[in-house]
């Protein structure tokens, strides 16, 4: 009888590890390497996100490709550079007529496939196109709550303050419909009261998690914060409450959506069951100063190639399967897909893909098959190619140009003023020894060593073969704009856009 109970056990244990994990998908938004407590930050109040990096792996070289909106979302969902995607120059627009193509197939497409219920709250930036074709729910999300661009794209005015109806700083994007906030493909406000958003999105995934754990099957959660993408906001528990003004409230708001996440997970009693990834789309906007992110040590910030515009802080955690620590390894937005895909079971989409499966680094089976990083400017063409690699310890740029996104840092190479500057040879940093990248090792000819040339040419070759082997797909942004395609609540009325205004029945 013990015998049979023993072997049982042993069974429903082989059952359980052949069970997909549930997959939390969290990404902020120009959050930026040195703004967490975890990672430095001084002032920052951010207990739920160092929790989950003390219990998980948390990344010290962690990148997304492009340091923009549109084109690292495209990363991140596909596991392919934006310029195979179409995804590039610049970001999508609300009346943009392109958007991620269909063909593309999304980690959501992957997971759906396999059995998951899939669902994405918060922040698309993919498109929405005629019809909304470009939507979540025509890209593998079973459900979507959230707004389809950045809460800037639309007159701001009386939208991120608390209480309600206080004038707010800044008016953001005028002359467009306001923001909508979309269930599914129709819209639920327009626009909707941002300081109310944060406990919508929780109870949508908490409905998505208990609804798939009752169908007896996994989730996939991408829980695309708008936090902290200016203009800040924050609800009435967090605004004026931490030690950082706005920007530190936002942030304290997304901090604790990620404790009310995990809390979720917990009560279903799901947190062996679910692995989480944290990181975000781009560094900071430093042009909005103190309302803006902190790159902490590294250069520069949003918009750039420089180390503060695509080095992220990044934490996976999934409790009895990773063993909590620190990497150095080097990893990408773009591993995402293909990591998850081995740790699911489930296949591959067939095309060529630019991550690579980083499951032994999780589960500290092995180092990291990523030997290189390549770094596409926001606004890419393929004479110039790519404007910097990374290779194990080493940077280099062969080109580099300021962004109005990095503007006010005390770097004018960050500075939108700065122009697009070809450097040959190209500037060659040692990012272990100088991650700042103050000291270009090829600065003072006199001091030039053999091993720093011979680092110098693997740099060139690196550039070379990946310029060659590279065919942009047509530019998706470039389609143009159609002023009619922006959402509208109320079809057909006057005077546009201002009357596109739906009241917020729940919020
Ligand atoms: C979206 O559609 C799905 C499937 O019909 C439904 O379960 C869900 O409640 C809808 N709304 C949202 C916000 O996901
Ligand atoms: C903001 O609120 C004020 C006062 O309620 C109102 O007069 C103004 O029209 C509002 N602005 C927008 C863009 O909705
Ligand atoms: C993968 O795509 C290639 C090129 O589009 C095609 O030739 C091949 O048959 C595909 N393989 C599978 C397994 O679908
Ligand atoms: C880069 O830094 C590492 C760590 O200090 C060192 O071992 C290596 O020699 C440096 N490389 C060069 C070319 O200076």
């Amino acid at each position: 009888m013990r015998a049979l109970w023993a072997l049982l056990l042993v069974l429903a244990k082989g059952l359980a590890a052949t069970n997909p994990p549930n997959i939390v998908l969290i990404f902020a938004d120009d959050l930026g390497y040195g703004d967490l407590g975890s990672y430095g930050h001084p002032s920052s109040i951010t207990p739920n996100l160092d929790q989950l990096a003390a219990g998980g792996l948390r990344f010290t070289d962690f990148y997304v490709p492009v340091s923009l909106c549109t084109p690292s979302r495209a990363a991140l969902l596909t596991g392919r550079l934006p310029v195979r995607t179409g995804m590039y120059p610049g970001v999508l627009e609300p009346s943009s007529l392109g958007g991620l193509p269909l063909e593309e197939v999304t980690l959501a497409e992957v997971l759906a496939a396999r059995g998951y219920l899939t669902g994405m709250a918060g922040k698309w930036h993919l498109g929405v196109g005629p019809e909304g074709v470009f939507l979540p729910p025509h890209q593998g999300f079973h459900r979507f709550l959230g707004i389809p661009y950045s809460h800037d794209q639309g007159p701001c005015q009386n939208l991120t303050c608390f209480p309600p109806s206080t004038p707010c700083e800044g008016s953001c994007d005028q002359g467009l419909v306001p923001i909508p906030l979309l269930s599914n493909l129709s819209v639920e406000a327009q626009p909707p009261w941002l300081p109310g958003l944060e406990a919508r999105y929780i109870a949508f995934a908490h409905d998505l998690m208990a609804d798939a754990q009752c169908q007896g099957r996994p989730f996939f959660l991408y829980y695309a914060s708008h936090h902290t993408h200016y203009p800040q906001f924050s609800g009435q528990s967090f605004a004026g409450r931490s030690r950082r003004g706005p920007f530190g409230d936002s942030l304290m708001e997304l901090d604790a959506a990620v404790g009310a996440l995990m809390t979720a997970i917990g009560d279903l009693g799901l947190l062996k069951e679910t692995l989480v990834i944290f990181t975000s789309d781009n560094g900071p906007e430093t042009m909005r100063m103190t309302r803006g992110g902190c790159s902490g040590l590294l250069r520069c910030g949003k918009g750039t190639t420089f180390e503060g515009g695509i080095r992220e802080p990044a934490v996976v955690y999934w409790p009895g399967h990773i063993t909590p620590g620190v990497t150095h390894e080097l990893a990408s937005s773009l591993d995402v897909l293909p990591t998850l895909a081995a740790l699911t079971g489930a296949p591959l989409p067939n095309v060529t893909l630019d991550g690579f499966d980083l499951s032994s680094v999780l589960l500290g089976t092995g180092k990291s098959p990523r030997q290189s990083l390549f770094f596409y400017p926001t606004y890419p063409d393929d004479v110039h190619g790519v404007f910097a690699v990374r290779n194990g310890k080493y940077k280099a740029h062969f080109f580099t140009q300021g962004s109005i996104h990095s503007d006010t840092t005390p770097d004018p190479a960050c500075h939108a003023a700065s122009p697009l500057t070809a450097h040959e040879p190209p500037l060659l940093y040692n990012l272990s020894e100088d991650p700042g990248e103050n000291y270009n090792l090829l600065g003072v000819v006199a001091e030039i060593t053999p091993g720093m040339l011979r680092v110098l040419k693997k740099m060139q070759l690196l550039k070379a073969q990946f310029d060659a082997a590279m065919t942009f797909s047509p530019s998706q942004i470039a389609r143009g704009k159609d002023p009619t395609l922006q959402i509208c609540c109320q079809p057909g009325c006057t005077p546009h856009p201002t009357c596109c205004q739906c009241p917020d029945t729940q919020g």
